[in-house]
């Protein structure tokens, strides 16, 4: 899996490093985050637009620099209808990294950068952030376990279908405009708690987009400065304008969301064992906890010598 886990200590240093830390990249309300945070979507201010490592160019060069594996590229004048897989350039297709970036907004070029925090020049930045986040999100939901970054960078009219992950997400626009459409993870209208545990569980496709949800879609006009936070497992639909546009998505699980995880995944075996409705995960917190302890002890069973849930 992509990312990296956050151990105890790392994240006590990191917390105490973000609680003190005089840069103040993220600027999130702590209002609203007390109100908000991991229930509904809600926008978030940021300075990452005047970052000097999150201009075009040292993008473009971080891009030159990471491993071909953690970069996904392709050019968007392509044919409406083609596979969005596919379109993916893979050598031999004639399309090269270096002739993409030279002529990208003539190609209506698409980059996506996996961890950049992998990159030795933009570990200390990355975690510059985590530091801070950590000290937005403690107070609420404290210990994150486990955190993912990636940047991605469009020409124009570059567009994510609807589709959910199993994470947290703090969405930055740095440059140009994006709109992303959030719905509520906890609408069962959205995703019932069946569609849940599978999704969780890794079962089967994730949970399918319906035209009825339409008017359940919340929406979201990002510019440089703004972020939206995705709770939970929020579905969301993003696309971009016709400029160039750069985002980050700070992606990370907690000790809270491994504990749901692992409760919906509980649920799922039951649900294979036969039982047709499971207690909903979200209705007791010692009933969640309870069975997110069964299934780790069931995993050590099978699986001795590997630490649970990992
Ligand atoms: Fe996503």
């Amino acid at each position: 899996m992509l990312g990296e886990y956050v151990g105890s200590e790392q994240y006590a240093r990191l917390l105490q490093r973000g609680q003190h830390s005089p840069e103040r990249w993220l600027q999130f309300d702590a209002a609203r985050m007390q109100a908000d945070y991991n229930r509904r979507p809600f926008l978030v201010n940021h300075r990452l637009n005047e970052h000097p490592m999150f201009g075009i160019d040292a993008l473009f060069d971080l891009a030159r620099r990471l491993p071909a594996r953690q970069v996904k590229f392709r050019r968007g004048d392509i044919a409406p209808d083609a596979d969005f897989d596919a379109s993916f350039a893979r050598s031999g297709d004639g399309l090269t990294l270096e002739h993409l970036l030279a002529q990208f907004e003539p190609l209506h070029g698409y980059v996506c950068l996996n961890n950049p925090e992998q990159d030795a020049l933009y570990r200390p930045h990355i975690e510059s952030l985590l530091a801070e986040l950590a000290a937005h999100t403690h107070p609420l939901d404290p210990h994150i376990t486990w955190y993912s970054t990636y940047v991605f960078i469009s020409a124009q009219g570059a567009v994510t279908p609807y589709h959910m992950d199993r994470e947290m997400n703090f969405l930055l626009q740095i440059r140009g405009e994006k709109t992303v459409d959030l719905w509520d993870p906890s609408d069962p209208f959205i995703m019932n708690p069946a569609q849940k545990d599978r999704l969780l569980a890794y079962e089967g496709a994730r949970p399918p987009y319906r035209p009825e949800f339409e008017e359940r879609a919340l929406h979201f006009s990002l510019r440089p400065g703004l972020g939206v936070h995705h709770p939970f497992i929020a579905p969301h639909r993003v696309w971009t304008h016709s400029n160039l546009s750069v985002s980050l998505a700070f992606t990370f699980r907690t000790r809270q969301s491994d504990r749901d995880t692992a409760a919906h995944q509980f649920n799922a075996r039951l649900r294979r064992l036969g039982l047709k409705h499971p207690k909903p995960v979200g209705d007791s917190t010692w009933r969640d906890g309870a069975k997110a302890l069964s299934l780790h002890a069931l995993q050590r069973l099978r699986h001795p010598l590997h630490p649970a849930g990992h």
